[in-house]
Order: C-alpha cells, then structure tokens, then sequence
C-alpha cells in the first residue's frame, strides 16, 4: 500500500519525504486554507519536493467552472491529480478530463454508490473518507473493502486512496481492507513509528554500549 501525506504544509512535506516513506500527497481547500501562503506558491512548491501524485482540489461546483479549474491545476505539473467532489456536475467534468488525460481524484466518498458512479465516470481515483465515517456510527473501513471489492470483482482501473484518516490503527487497517493508497496526516505518520518498547531498545542499547566503553 502506498502512503500520501495530507497536507498542504510544506515543511510537513519536506520533512516526510527526508524519511523516504512517502508517495504522493493529497491537499483540500481546508488543509490549504490553513497555510499562510497563497496555494498558487504551495502546489508547485510540493510538486518540486514529491515524485509522485499531488492531489489538488478544484473549488468550482459548475461544469464549465470545474474544467476551467481543472486545466488551470493540471498544467501546474505533469503530477498534479485533480481532486473533484463527488456530484452529477462533478461526475460529467471527470468523464470529460479523463478524455484528456488528466487524472482525476474523486473525494468525498461516503457510499459504494457513489464510488461506482466515480469510477464509472473515468476517475483514476476514489477517496473514501473513513474518519468521518467512523464519527456518525458507521465502518468507514469496511467500505474501503466494499470499493476494492467493486474493484476487483468487476476489473476497474480506479485505486482507492483511504482518505480522513485518524489515527496509526486506521493504517493497517485499511491496509488489510485492500487500500490501495491511505492518505495521513503527518501527526499520524509520525505516531506510525512509535513504540515504547522501540523507545525502551534503542535506550538499553545504547546504554550498554556505553557502560562497556566501547567504540565503534
Ligand atoms: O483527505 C481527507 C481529509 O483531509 C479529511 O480529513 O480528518 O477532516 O475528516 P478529516
């Protein structure tokens, strides 16, 4: 399973990428709304940092507004996705782009409906939200095992991007569900490494080394 960071903070992404873990990245209008510089400096300057895939939204909810955003966004960089929301104005623009190559990330995916009707219309991605769904009672993992099902039984071409993830444990789990990406918050790829038997080695270690004065 890959792993994305989402993010529209650069230095997150600087500094996850020096790890040698990350595959691409994915923004929304919130994340990016949170940086104080304009998105116009933030896409291009990820494109520079990550070779892979960077997800960037559109804002327009017509047709005609959707493409126009859409070109504007994927002439940045040959990596750029462009993410739309799941809508019937939405849905007719990803069937137009993906006639022109570009490739688009459906997001807020909330129902195997919605990701059959995504996929259908030509996205090269679907990004079910599971956090949110988790938050109102339902499993948002067991539908990201319902779209790779879908996926599989029916011979798609979409990859689904385990999207609104929580916390480490929504990480293998989704994994396990067959994701093929999940997309986290740098805070949680950070606690991914965690482990206070890890902390407690690495501290005995070392200190062994030390008390028999060794050198390497
Ligand atoms: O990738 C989608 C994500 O940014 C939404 O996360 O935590 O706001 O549901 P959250």
């Amino acid at each position: 399973m890959k792993l994305y960071l989402d993010t529209a903070n650069i230095e997150e992404i600087r500094e996850a990428v020096r790890w040698g873990v990350i595959d691409g990245v994915t923004t929304n209008p919130s994340l990016a709304a949170k940086e104080s510089e304009s998105f116009n400096e933030i896409l291009p300057a990820i494109c520079d940092l990550v070779d892979g895939p960077v997800s960037a939204e559109v804002i327009a909810m017509d047709y005609e507004e959707i493409l126009k955003e859409a070109r504007i966004l994927a002439k940045v960089h040959d990596n750029v996705v462009v993410k739309i929301p799941v809508m019937p104005e939405g849905l007719r623009a990803v069937k137009t782009l993906a006639g022109e190559g570009i490739k688009v990330n459906v997001t807020l995916i909330f129902s195997a409906n919605q990701a059959l009707l995504a996929m259908k219309a030509g996205a090269a991605y679907v990004s079910p939200f599971i956090g949110r769904l988790d938050d109102i009672g339902h499993r948002g993992v067991e539908l990201v095992r319902d779209i790779v099902n879908l996926i599989e039984w029916h011979s798609l071409k979409s990859e689904v991007i385990a999207a609104s993830i929580r916390h480490p444990e929504h990480v293998p789990a989704v994994a396990l569900a067959g994701s093929h990406i999940a997309t986290l918050p740098f805070k949680v790829l950070k606690q991914m490494f965690r482990h206070p038997l890890t902390d407690l080695g690495i501290e005995s270690f070392i200190s062994d080394w030390k008390k028999a004065g060794k050198e390497l």
